[in-house]
């Protein structure tokens, strides 16, 4: 096991009925803006929950913050927030909302020229607002880690940024939020989580016992719940366990002390700017081919998720890693996703361009072993094209 270090000062307040939390945990003598997305929290009665937790605060709301969160809408919240003296945020929705204010807290006391440099040219951030949120979607681990992915619409580019005080101080994890998500977020959902434990768990083996057991217990609830919570959407219990699961998939615990992926989530990101898909579903769409392509020197860990998360059996080690890959695409099209770009429509194109701006962004060594070259690449995406 590598040495590490840990830290994770988000609060959480799991459960149902937890939102009214928000009311002591955000003291009264802040100035509030309550962030929140395209409406969905209008229309189920989240953001009247939140308001009525507020009545004693004084607080404005900004709408609107799509999913991929753009640059050009967060500085409008930017501008309201200095406007008018905004001192705290509180994100509503899903991890594009969360992330949004991620980078708005970054952006209001920032003193560069232009806020989208501390994103591209990770320009110095010394002060940050402090942020919480709602969580309404579970997915993407934002509500408790300190990353978020902001989209620059005009560049056509989506990038990831990360700085150590934007942990949210405290996050509501209610499931009956997530209630009335449509089944497509459901699967995006699940997909997502699933491949964050993925990213950090098929790597190499680094006798990280704790870790292992702990990423193959997420993935095997993932397996379990998912087809239950799009199956029955207003089950209590598989709606817990997947934001609970979703949470530990990307708070920071399973990664300490282990080698790291990312290279599907690094590719992901470039599908997703060169044609808008949604997250979750570029990663279904790579990480099969990924991890063939990849076989060899993932050989260990694919074997191991073969026998522990799959149960596979089969005798013959090369067999036994197919059947677990081949599972892994077949659960991704079963929460309603494509695993390939082919089943996507997508043009052959895209084999030569993606690398090529992978590379602009200075991506070039991806992966546990920085092995994920341009080249690499380009076999993955001719992979996934079938
Ligand atoms: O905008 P509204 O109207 O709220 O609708 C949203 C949106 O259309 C809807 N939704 C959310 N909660 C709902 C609901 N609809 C009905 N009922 C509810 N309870 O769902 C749609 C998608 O929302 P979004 O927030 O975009 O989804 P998700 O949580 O999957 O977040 C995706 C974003 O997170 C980034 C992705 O790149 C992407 O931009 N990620 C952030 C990470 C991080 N900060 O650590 C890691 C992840 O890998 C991921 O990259
Ligand atoms: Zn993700």
């Amino acid at each position: 096991m590598h040495l590490f270090s840990y830290h994770n000062p988000t609060t959480l307040f799991f459960g149902k009925g937890q939102i009214i939390a928000v009311r002591r945990a955000i003291p009264e003598k802040h100035k509030v803006l309550v962030l929140y997305g395209g409406g969905s929290v209008k229309k189920n009665s989240v953001l009247d929950q939140v308001r009525a937790a507020l009545n004693k605060h004084t607080f404005l709301e900004f709408g609107g913050i799509e999913p991929n969160p753009s640059y050009e809408t967060l500085m409008g919240a930017v501008e309201l927030a200095k406007r008018e003296g905004i001192d705290y945020l509180l994100a509503v929705g899903g991890g594009s909302v969360i992330d949004g204010a991620k980078f708005i807290a970054a952006a209001i006391p920032f003193e560069g020229k232009d806020a989208w440099d501390i994103v591209e040219k990770h320009a110095p951030v010394t002060k940050v607002l402090p942020l919480s949120c709602v969580l309404t979607l579970p997915a993407a681990g934002s509500e408790s880690n300190n990353g978020a992915v902001i989209s620059h619409t005009a560049k056509g580019v989506k990038l990831p940024f990360f700085h150590p005080q934007l942990y949210p101080v405290f996050a509501v994890l209610d499931p009956t939020t997530t209630y009335t998500l449509p089944l497509k977020q459901i699967g995006n959902g699940v997909v997502d989580a699933f491949v964050h434990v993925a990213e950090q768990y098929l790597t190499a083996p680094a006798q990280a016992f704790v870790q292992d057991y702990y990423a193959e217990g997420l993935l095997k609830t993932l397996l379990e719940i998912g087809p239950q919570t799009l199956q029955h959407p207003l089950d209590y219990e598989a709606r817990a366990n997947f934001m609970w699961a979703a949470n530990q998939a990307l708070n920071g615990l399973i990664g300490v002390g282990v080698p790291q992926d990312w290279s599907t989530h690094m590719i992901g990101h470039e599908l997703t700017a060169m044609y808008g898909f949604d997250h979750a579903q570029t990663l279904a769409a790579i990480l099969p081919h990924n991890l063939r392509v990849r076989r060899k020197s993932k050989r260990a860990k694919l074997l191991q998720y073969a026998r522990r998360v799959w149960n596979i059996t089969e005798s013959d080690e090369e067999k036994a890693i197919d059947m677990a890959i081949n599972k892994t695409a077949a659960f991704f099209e079963a929460m309603g996703l494509k695993s390939s770009l082919a089943k996507l429509g997508v043009e052959r194109d895209v084999i030569e361009k993606l690398p090529v701006r992978l590379q602009e962004h200075g991506l070039t060594a991806l992966g546990e072993h920085g092995e994920v070259t341009p080249v690499v690449v380009k076999q993955i995406l001719t992979a996934s094209m079938g």
